[in-house]
């Protein structure tokens, strides 16, 4: 404690001496950085200051000129604004490509009709609140467990939060690779094949992979089929979330998503094919602003990030890969 106390001083002092000698730009620069720094009670080394004010001064020209531009969504600081992409996508992404792919899924489109818009969370208590995988590549887990949640509550009108830990200690032998990787499609067939998924409360999050704790007396949501959808089928995501319940899916998260505040991401740095996939989050329901179909998507990046936890991606053009490989449990 004491040493930290005397690294931020150490820090303050070189950064107010450094102050004096700067121009104005910098200046300015420098203040903002102080005040994300307090937001997000962040603490640096000397060295890593410098570096760290860097890297958030680029982001923040960046978030800038794409404000400045007219694009269907807007970009601002957030708690990831002293990373730069390439340290984000090895923290909280996929950096190799899991199995994704159904090429024919199981998924069978209903005959029903499909309401314009739908929000499963307006609809009842059917959402749990947006979790923080934290720094680890478990968004397959969050992804799951949002899906699953919400599925048991469609179904038994009881909400309740489950278990990620559960999936990232014990789901390895369906192809999933803990803080590296994993997807929901095999993690709901592990929990098809292991008879249940323990509460939150029981299993609590870690953000580290450990052993695997599963006391299958202590289940509290099963799993009896998995639904994949085939690959690319963007209509059957629509018509499983109009019909049934949220849909987990995967897609490209590129440099431009990172800083993602609010309106309808669309984007010409993604790819769209299943290799290229690299984050899953969880389809709560869709609608339309203006001409513009969207989905409403839950993300597991705290609810500080985008608009409240959530973020709205244009639908019917397989943006980013989207509809490569989305799935959902029956239960
Ligand atoms: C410094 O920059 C700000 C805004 O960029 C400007 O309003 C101010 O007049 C400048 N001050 C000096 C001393 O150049
Ligand atoms: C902004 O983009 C929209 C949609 O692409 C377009 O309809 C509009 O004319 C553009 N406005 C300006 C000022 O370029
Ligand atoms: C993909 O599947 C193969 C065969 O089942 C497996 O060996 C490999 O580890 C899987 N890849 C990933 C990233 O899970
Ligand atoms: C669904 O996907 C999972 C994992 O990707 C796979 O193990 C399972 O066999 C698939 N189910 C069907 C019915 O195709
Ligand atoms: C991916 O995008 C390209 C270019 O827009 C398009 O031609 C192709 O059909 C898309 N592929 C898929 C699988 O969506």
């Amino acid at each position: 404690m004491m040493i930290r106390t005397l690294l931020l001083l150490f820090a303050l002092v070189c950064a107010c001496s450094a102050l004096h000698l700067s121009d104005n730009d910098s200046v300015q620069d420098e203040l903002h950085f102080r005040s994300w720094m307090t937001k997000h009670s962040k603490v640096y080394s000397t060295d890593e200051y410098h570096k760290r004010l860097q890297i958030f001064t680029d982001n923040k020209r960046k978030i800038d000129k794409h404000n400045e531009g007219n694009h269907s969504f807007s970009m601002a600081l957030n708690h990831f604004s002293d990373m730069t992409f390439a340290e984000f996508r090895n923290t909280f992404l996929w950096t190799e490509p899991q199995n994704c792919s159904a090429t024919k899924g199981n998924y069978m489109r209903s005959n029903k009709p499909w309401p314009d818009a739908i929000d499963w969370r307006k609809k009842g208590n059917y959402v749990t609140d947006v979790k923080n995988q934290r720094s680890c590549g478990s968004c397959w887990a969050f992804s799951t467990t949002g899906c699953l949640e919400s599925a048991v509550a469609i179904s038994t009108q009881k909400l309740v939060p489950l278990s990620e830990q559960q999936l990232v200690d014990c789901a390895q032998d369906f192809s999933n690779h803990g803080c590296n990787g994993g997807l929901p499609s095999q993690a709901f067939e592990y929990i098809w094949y292991s008879k249940g998924l323990m509460t939150e409360t029981d299993y609590p999050y870690k953000a580290v992979e450990g052993s695997c704790q599963y006391n299958p007396q202590k289940a509290a949501a099963i799993v009896k089929d998995v639904m994949n959808i085939t690959e690319y089928q963007e209509m059957d995501m629509v018509d499983s979330v109009a019909t049934h319940n949220p849909v987990s899916f995967a897609f490209e998260v590129t440099s431009d998503f990172m800083h993602y505040r609010q309106g309808v991401y669309t984007s010409t740095e993604c790819h769209n094919t299943t290799d290229k996939v690299n984050h899953a989050v969880l389809a709560v329901g869709y609608g339309r602003d203006n001409a513009i179909p969207y989905w409403i998507v839950k993300n597991s990046w705290s609810s500080s990030w985008g608009i409240e936890g959530y973020f709205l991606i244009e639908l019917g053009k397989n943006m980013c890969g989207l509809a490569a490989c989305s799935s959902f449990p029956v239960v």
